[in-house]
């Protein structure tokens, strides 16, 4: 089965068995042209300028249309890590309040949520079964006292996809805000920004751009929100008052500029993806996983992503207590994988074909002794 796109779509991908989309996959051709049209206009003084805007607003359609949101609901931040402190930042803590996450998050909310021990907030981190998080679990872990859920909808660490909706209608009913990172699903799986309060996502996996941010705001399930984050862009002046204002929409996450080479070089990755579609991509991706696992399998290895499809998107991973040996034979080969935190995780996206599963099972099964 080939790819669901040519392999000549991307910048250096001949000759690489890239299964890197989680971490760092290549780029398009087409990005070549956004940068010269980047330059042209950053060439331009003030017209220039205003079309880098322009730019901005067609990619927050682009993103708003991805999440099923508004583009005022939507921000181009400098990283998903941002987003998260602005969230963060703009909750009003009390001592013996407390925050809920799972215990195999990514070092980006992990690191946040370390921050509330000094206002007497507890952390508290739901622990996997078998490597599964249930919806109930992080549930059952909210109380009254919690102010916010932060989850990522597609685990870096597992690969497995949590039924947002269902967290989102429990979280829901009792006020809990939730905090979505979507920096593994979005572009490989579909995403509702509507089942969230807030969204984030890193743009340089998944979404096949560089290293900025996504923010969404759900305005209408959360109508109040002011980060303690404020800068030229995230305000205005009150024509009435004088006085420094947030602006209206999720904008007020923004405290500088956008990364407008980064939005130029998002805009061509969006429209490609758009151009696939995200439930093709979806369909292929699982398919290519069925055969990965089943290799897996074969193997004996510990797999930690569900086997079932609607339990996973894109990250297929297996644990291995030291990776980093076997990551760097593997790379000798041109066959590029993710290892770290106990495991080996393998991505699958839209350039990826049987070929790429065939090779890298055979590099595994040519490898046993190195898999424990
Ligand atoms: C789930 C998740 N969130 C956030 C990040 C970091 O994104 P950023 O560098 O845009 O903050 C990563 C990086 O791997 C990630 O896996």
């Amino acid at each position: 089965m080939p790819g669901l796109v040519p392999k000549s779509d991307f910048i250096a991908l001949k000759g690489i068995t890239s299964l890197v989309a989680g971490g760092e996959p290549p780029l398009l051709e087409r990005h070549r042209r956004a940068f010269e049209e980047y330059a042209q206009d950053k060439a331009r003084g003030y017209a220039g300028y205003w079309k880098h805007w322009a730019v901005n607003e067609e990619v927050r359609a682009l993103v708003a249309e991805l999440l099923n949101l508004q583009s005022e609901d939507i921000s181009l931040i400098g990283s998903a890590s941002e987003g998260i402190s602005q969230v963060i930042s703009s909750i009003d803590w009390q001592q013996g309040d407390n925050a809920v996450t799972t215990a195999i998050e990514y070092a980006s909310g992990v690191f946040a949520f370390s921050g509330l021990r000094k206002f007497g907030v507890e952390a508290r981190t739901v622990e996997p079964r078998r490597w599964q998080i249930g919806a109930e679990q992080l549930v059952a872990a909210c109380d009254e006292r919690t102010r916010l859920v932060y989850v990522s909808q597609v685990s870096y660490r597992t690969g497995q996809l949590i039924d947002i909706a269902k967290l989102s209608a429990e979280l829901g009913t009792r006020g809990i805000p939730l905090l979505n990172d979507v920096s593994h699903a979005l572009g490989v799986t579909p995403v509702d920004g509507r089942h969230a309060d807030f969204t984030v996502c890193a743009c340089y996996k998944w979404l096949l751009g560089t290293q900025t941010g996504l923010f969404a705001w759900n305005k209408k399930r959360r109508p109040t929100f002011e980060p303690k984050g404020i800068g030229w862009r995230s305000a205005i002046v009150d024509e009435a008052t004088g006085e420094i204002v947030p602006r209206q929409d999720a904008n007020r996450a923004q405290v500088g500029n956008s990364n407008h080479l980064d939005v130029y070089l998002l805009r061509e990755s969006l429209q490609y993806l758009r151009k696939i579609g995200i439930d093709r991509i979806r369909q292929h991706v699982l398919r290519l996983g069925d055969t990965l696992i089943e290799g897996l399998r074969g193997l004996g290895l510990e797999i930690m992503t569900p086997e079932s499809r609607d339990g996973r998107a894109g990250n297929i991973c297996f644990t291995h207590p030291e990776p980093k040996q076997l990551v760097d034979l593997a790379a000798a080969e041109n066959i590029l994988f993710w290892g770290d935190d106990g495991r080996i995780r393998i991505s699958i996206h839209l350039f990826n074909d049987e070929d790429d599963i065939e090779t890298l099972i055979e590099f595994l099964t040519r490898n046993r002794a190195q898999l424990c």
